[in-house]
């Protein structure tokens, strides 16, 4: 059998599953249709107004922008659109999706952190389907590296399958069903609500707002004005 790169090296792992536009949306979100694919952004859009928010001053970051899905929605709502990937395919794909918008700035990033971006320089961080395709050490590494780039009173949301649901239990079993030599390295990994909770409050943020309506784990958190190290 073809040797597999592990889980925690994302760049190869994810640069191999976007070599073309369909294949990165099929792991994107699981649809190919130009039309579905943009209403699951629509759908994003919804969840994040309804948490954290998007305005139109606010500079904005995604962490794992995939193909731009969301970022197409977003950027034209806010000052700044800032798309962070591991997978230089990935920004290819979202620089051409994203054409023509002139408030879009794409980073590719180790997969571990936001090294290069400004410390205190956003107001929104946002990462929808990306935990679950982590370790959860780079979980908690994003979070916390998401408090040092936000502002004062930035905002920050960040979601997963939710462990505790029937329907995330369901998920669960499904990958367990894999064999240990046969588990794809981008294989989902769900989180309970005490998990991402944990990290948002260990990380700093304030008004920690862990939403459980369905088979999601929707996360929100501030990071206060005045802090230890402000
Ligand atoms: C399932 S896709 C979701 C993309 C996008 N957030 C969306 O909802 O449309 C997961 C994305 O996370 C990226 N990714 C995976 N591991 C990453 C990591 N360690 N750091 C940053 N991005 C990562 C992948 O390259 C991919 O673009």
């Amino acid at each position: 059998m073809e040797h597999q790169p592990g889980r925690s090296e994302y760049k190869k792992v994810w640069s191999a599953l976007s070599t073309t536009e369909d294949q990165a949306k099929l792991h994107v979100i699981g649809v190919t249709d130009e039309a579905a694919f943009q209403e699951t952004g629509e759908e994003t859009l919804r969840f994040l107004q309804n948490t954290v928010g998007i305005g139109k001053e606010d500079v904005v970051l995604e962490i794992g922008c995939g193909v731009g899905r969301v970022g197409k929605i977003v950027a034209p709502l806010c000052r700044k659109w800032i798309g962070c990937d591991v997978a230089s395919n990935m920004l290819s794909l979202t620089a051409q999706r994203l054409k023509g918008l002139p408030n879009v700035e794409l980073v590719e990033i180790s997969g571990y952190n936001l090294s290069g971006v400004v410390d205190a320089s956003v107001d929104v961080v946002y990462s929808t389907v990306v935990f679950m395709h982590l370790e959860s050490w780079d979980r908690y590494n994003y979070i916390s590296d998401a408090f040092r780039v936000l502002r004062p009173k930035g905002r920050i949301y960040v979601d997963n399958i939710n462990l505790c649901t029937d329907g995330g239990w369901k998920v669960f079993e499904t990958h367990r069903a894999f064999s240990p030599a046969n588990r794809p390295p981008h294989m989902t990994q769900n989180s309970t609500p005490q998990e991402i909770e944990t990290y948002l409050k260990r990380a700093g943020f304030s008004d920690v707002l862990i939403r459980t309506d369905d088979d999601w784990i929707r996360a929100s958190g501030i990071k206060p004005e005045f802090f230890a190290n402000s």
